[in-house]
């Protein structure tokens, strides 16, 4: 595929603090000269890739000193270049439980899970919002408004952790917060359960999967188990890199190269193209003012360890179904995607992005739409 892009590498500083390397300087682009500009490009995505990969491998929180570390890998890559794209197909979750994931979902849009029977997961996770709510911040029991974003809960399964600073490892552990958080759905498991006792035709239903019945850890199980079927296949994307190559527009196409040649990549890889490391929100120029910066919700994993390096750092979100899922950040005050997107190439990657880029990115990231199927509601 041949763009105006291919040729044009900024370097995404920040891999190397202090310096600007060209990848022509590189040992690699010296080994394979022709079509240089082709060659470092995909050198140094694989650099970026595998150090990224590299550095996860021994903790879930890549530090970019360890990015920095990694560098060296630069001059395997060549010799070796990846089989395939930094990002890959998202796959149904074949081996799920059906009744399991039917209890589940309804549970999910249960309102008897809230203190007043007002409100549901779904409230908040719609199925037709994109799997968020399309609000500013959260808005739970008795209108009281949160201070962050909803994330989305499509794919949610396939990210390293559970909310914006990563809190809790898996989706099981995470139910158990929005039920008790007073300014989401207000209520404990007895008092739940107890109404839940009560439906007798949903006990006799649940009892039927469950054996041990209307606990704790099968309501968490049922829903966890829903949560994991939500996996939003068949994009145009993804048809895509399965070989469809007319799945793409041509300015799809081209904003892919550039989401690559940026550096977006970097961040945002893998199959949820997200969710599978912390960043720090401001890597190459601060984000947030005074003010801001000392606020406890943009803190980030710092709230969660307490370590200055953790200090505005955040899962990074996945992109999957970006679209739909505005506003965005985790403060939800970014109304529009282009909007995202200009704020990300100044403050991850210290670099700008004119108006035919930024319209040719977020014309990838519409590719990234998936499939959100009717029975999910
Ligand atoms: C009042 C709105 C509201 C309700 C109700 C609610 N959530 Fe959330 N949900 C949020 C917000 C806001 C966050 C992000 C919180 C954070 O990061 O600290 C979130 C985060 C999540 C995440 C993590 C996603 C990610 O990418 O990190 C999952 C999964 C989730 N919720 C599932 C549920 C389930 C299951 C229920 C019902 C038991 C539920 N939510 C009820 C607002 C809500
Ligand atoms: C250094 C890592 C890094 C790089 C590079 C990066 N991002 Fe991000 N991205 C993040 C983090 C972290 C967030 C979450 C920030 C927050 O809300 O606190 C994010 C959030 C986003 C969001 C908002 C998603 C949502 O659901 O709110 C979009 C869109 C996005 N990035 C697109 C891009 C694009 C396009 C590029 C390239 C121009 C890029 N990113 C480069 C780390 C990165």
């Amino acid at each position: 595929m041949k763009t105006s892009y291919s040729s044009i590498f900024r370097h995404p500083r920040w891999l190397v603090p202090g310096t600007d390397i060209q990848p022509t300087e590189t040992a690699a682009n010296r080994a394979v000269p022709a079509d240089r500009g082709r060659n470092s490009l995909t050198t140094t995505i694989s650099l970026i890739w595998i150090a990224l990969h590299i550095s996860q491998a021994g903790c879930n929180s890549p530090e970019l000193d360890s990015i920095v570390l990694a560098t060296p890998i630069t001059m395997q890559t060549v010799t070796n270049p990846l089989p395939s794209e930094p990002i890959t197909p998202l796959r149904a979750n074949a081996n799920l439980p059906a009744g399991k994931v039917e209890l589940g979902r309804q549970l999910f849009h249960d309102k008897r899970l809230s203190a007043d029977n007002s409100i549901s997961c779904a409230t908040c996770h719609e199925i037709g919002k994109g799997g968020g709510d399309g609000l500013e911040t959260a808005v739970g029991y008795n209108g009281q408004v949160g201070l962050l974003n909803t994330p989305t809960v499509f794919n949610s399964s396939l990210s390293l952790a559970q909310f914006w600073d990563g809190r809790v490892a898996t989706l099981e552990q995470q139910v158990s917060g929005p039920i008790h958080n007073p300014i989401e759905m207000a209520t404990n498991w007895p008092d739940v359960i107890f109404k839940l006792q009560q439906d007798k035709r949903f006990e006799l239903a649940f009892t039927k999967e469950y054996p041990s019945g209307i606990v704790e850890a099968s309501l968490v199980n049922a829903i966890a188990t829903f949560e994991k079927s939500l996996i939003t296949v068949n994009s145009p994307f993804d048809r895509y890199l399965q070989g469809d190559r007319s799945a793409l527009s041509e300015t799809a196409t081209q904003g892919y190269m550039l989401f690559k040649e940026l550096g977006c990549i970097a961040c945002h890889q893998g199959n949820a193209v997200g969710g599978n490391m912390f960043q720090k929100f401001g890597v190459m120029e601060d984000y947030f003012s005074n003010d801001d910066a000392n606020a406890s919700v943009h803190k980030g994993r710092y709230n969660v360890t307490q370590r200055k390096s953790d200090l505005h750092r955040f899962k990074v979100p996945t992109l999957r179904n970006v679209e739909l899922t505005g506003p965005y950040f985790h403060h939800g005050k970014t109304e529009t995607l282009r909007e995202a997107i200009e704020v990300m190439a100044v403050h991850q990657l210290g670099t700008h992005v004119d108006e035919n880029e930024t319209m040719l990115i977020e014309e990838f990231l519409k590719s990234l739409t998936g499939q959100i199927r009717k029975e999910w509601e």
